[in-house]
């Protein structure tokens, strides 16, 4: 939710520094553009004070008012790419916000100010102006007017923050201090990235990733004061912080690019074989697998006597999946809740229970309220994340990361693929610590689960016919999914990215409660999609799930059935039939849901919608 990024590059650099930071700050916000596509802004400093150009919509209107608008030699530049919170998507909201009575400051913002009512009828009744309707303007005019007082930017800052309720990352940068960025973070993300001669800031490592491959995280209310060739830390109360975290990005600028594919979403579909044997890389030695990141007591994961998994949107139905296998392993119950609803209700959860958070983004506003709800509860949290050094599995007790490299496409597909098959790890490994499988059960497992690559990438070979399939129905107005057992989790999010992206109404249920009400939904036409379980496993699952095929179908509807090769049994009730590879029942989610993504993908792109921006949405979402 809102990208925001920073650069710093030296004072007086010449005519060939002279356009670096626009346009490393423009690069940066078109990596970062998945996370709002509101409105897009950027600023430098000219000889007067702050300079900035900002256009409602996205960002190819920035470009496009760059090059009739001339921007003189800065050292420095922020920018910002918005997903409307406080205000309308306008020019005027657009960030960055001017600061203070003589326009020397600059500010952008990502986050929520809770208390910026309050604070701007103090600064109206001081005679500062307003011109957004945006919270964000309120910081601008506060960190201007205390550095008026104060003549440093990085003390400016630190009063700010102190006045500041909610979640906020700011960049600031001053006419004053020609050179220097000061940035502060408190539950909104902040990375630095670090050149040689110059550094850069952002809100993901995607902003940077074109010049340097060396991050730093920032915790938790710090405070950075960055320039060309030093990056200063500190907390909200002026210590200074030395044990910033540094690491190596895993994955280089050309992950972050479409590589000829129409979408981001149509390349990650197609990366997902490669993801998931990313995240099953070096797990398991000597047949004992071992989860590095894994810093929780055995002692305490043998004493847990319950599971609870938060999450929101496709993290949360990659939840619903896995606890059929954690349940089936551990003989612990797991339970999935929507974070937001987790947290606001009053949950049994304590000592003895092992809270897993999935989120990709690893800031989900929602899901981090969650785990620090159930860490106050005495709660051992374990994050499952893709984004190395954000806020969810900086705060929890363990950390298990994907690495299946940057999604950027909004709807997500390559990363609840590897969410699903890290909580498959997390499980296993619960079961060997706690001694629920023998060590050759799990070495079976992990044999199984080794052999998914493959007939992923068996399944993405034979797509065209649900390609094919897509276009025909580009006129669809409702789309019905169905599943029993892990089948339905992934009906759910089958019916998640076609709603997300194709803008149409679908639903995904649970075959066996067809009849208790939905199935008066189904008239002549209505497509329904049907996740059939293998006939090789529980007998009665399959013949039942046939049965919900018939039901439909006697009602007159199109019947597309997602089945293992091999069962003919489902071919007289189908109109389509797609084939997925023959696997375990519990690992089926990780190629059932592919026919269903690639479906959504090609339906939307079909209708000649942004699939990978879809209306309304943003890829992280940090705020509540
Ligand atoms: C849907 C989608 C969202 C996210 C949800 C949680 O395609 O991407 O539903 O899954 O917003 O995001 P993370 O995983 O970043 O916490």
């Amino acid at each position: 939710m809102c990208g925001i990024v920073g650069y710093a590059g030296p004072i007086g650099g010449g005519a060939k520094e002279h356009s670096r930071p626009i346009e490393v700050v423009l690069e940066g916000l078109t990596r970062l553009e998945y996370r709002g596509y509101d409105s897009a802004g950027v600023a430098v400093l000219d000889g007067e004070g702050a300079h900035v150009v900002k256009r409602a919509g996205k960002i190819v209107n920035l470009k496009e008012a760059l090059e009739s608008e001339a921007v003189s030699e800065s050292a420095v530049a922020i920018g910002h790419t918005r997903w409307a919170t406080h205000g309308g998507p306008t020019n005027e909201n657009a960030h960055p916000h001017i600061g203070g009575k003589q326009g020397k400051l600059a500010l952008v913002h990502n986050g929520i100010i809770e208390n910026f009512a309050h604070l701007k009828e103090l600064l109206l009744a001081e005679g500062y102006e307003f011109h957004s309707q945006t919270d964000s303007e309120v910081a601008a005019h506060l960190v201007a007017r205390a550095y008026d007082a104060t003549g440093n930017l990085t003390t400016a800052m630190r009063e700010v923050v102190s006045m500041l309720e909610g979640a906020f990352t700011l960049l600031a940068i001053h006419h004053d201090e020609p050179g220097t960025i000061v940035a502060a973070r408190r539950n909104s993300p902040l990375v630095v990235g670090l050149g040689e001669g110059e550094n850069f800031l952002g809100s993901d490592v995607a902003a940077f990733i074109n010049y340097t491959s060396r991050a730093m995280e920032i915790g938790q209310d710090n405070i950075v004061t960055l320039t060309a060739d030093s990056v200063d830390v500190i907390d909200f109360d002026g210590n200074p912080v030395t044990d910033s975290k540094r690491y190596e990005v895993e994955w280089d600028a050309t992950a972050a690019q479409k590589g000829g594919y129409d979408s981001f979403m149509a390349k990650e579909i197609m990366e997902q074989s490669q993801a998931v044997a990313d995240t099953l890389l070096g797990r398991s030695e000597d047949g004992k697998l071992q989860l590095d990141e894994m810093r929780i007591d055995e002692a305490v994961l043998r004493r847990i006597d319950k599971i609870v998994v938060v999450a929101c949107g496709t993290a949360a139905n990659a939840g619903e999946v896995v606890k059929y296998a954690i349940e089936h392993w551990c003989r612990i119950p797991v339970e999935v809740e929507l974070a937001h609803e987790f947290r606001y209700r009053d949950p049994v959860v304590n000592e003895k229970t092992l809270v897993v958070a999935i989120s990709q983004s690893g800031e989900t506003m929602d899901t981090l309220m969650a785990v620090r709800h159930a860490q106050e509860q005495g709660a051992k949290v374990v994050a499952i994340c893709n984004t190395r050094g954000s806020t969810i599995p900086r705060e929890s007790d363990a950390a298990l990361y994907l690495h299946v490299g940057p999604e950027i496409a909004v709807a997500s597909t390559k990363a609840y693929l590897g969410q699903i098959t890290a909580c498959y790890l997390l499980g296993l490994y619960l079961a060997q610590v706690r001694g629920n499988l023998f060590p050759d059960e799990i070495a079976q497992k992990m044999h199984e689960l080794q052999q998914i690559p493959g007939k992923i990438q068996q399944v993405l070979d034979g797509m065209d016919q649900v390609r094919d399939l897509a276009r025909r129905m580009v006129d669809t107005q409702s789309v019905l999914f169905l599943g029993r057992h892990v089948g339905y989790p992934t009906a759910m999010e089958g019916a998640l990215k076609l709603k997300e992206i194709a803008y149409i109404h679908a639903e995904g249920f649970a075959a066996g409660e067809l009849k208790h009400g939905p199935i008066a939904l189904v008239d002549e036409g209505q497509p329904v999609f049907v996740v059939v379980p293998s006939p090789r496993g529980r007998h009665s699952l399959h013949s039942k799930v046939v049965s919900n095929i018939q039901e439909v179908r006697a009602r007159g509807a199109l019947t597309l059935v997602i089945a293992e090769e091999g069962d003919n049994e489902v071919n007289q009730f189908a109109d389509e039939v797609i084939r997925i590879p023959q696997t375990p029942v519990l690992f089926a989610p990780l190629l059932s849901i592919i026919p269903l993504q690639v479906f959504a993908c090609e339906l939307a792109t079909a209708k000649g919608l942004d699939v990978d921006q879809p209306r309304n949405l943003a890829k992280s979402v940090t705020v509540e």
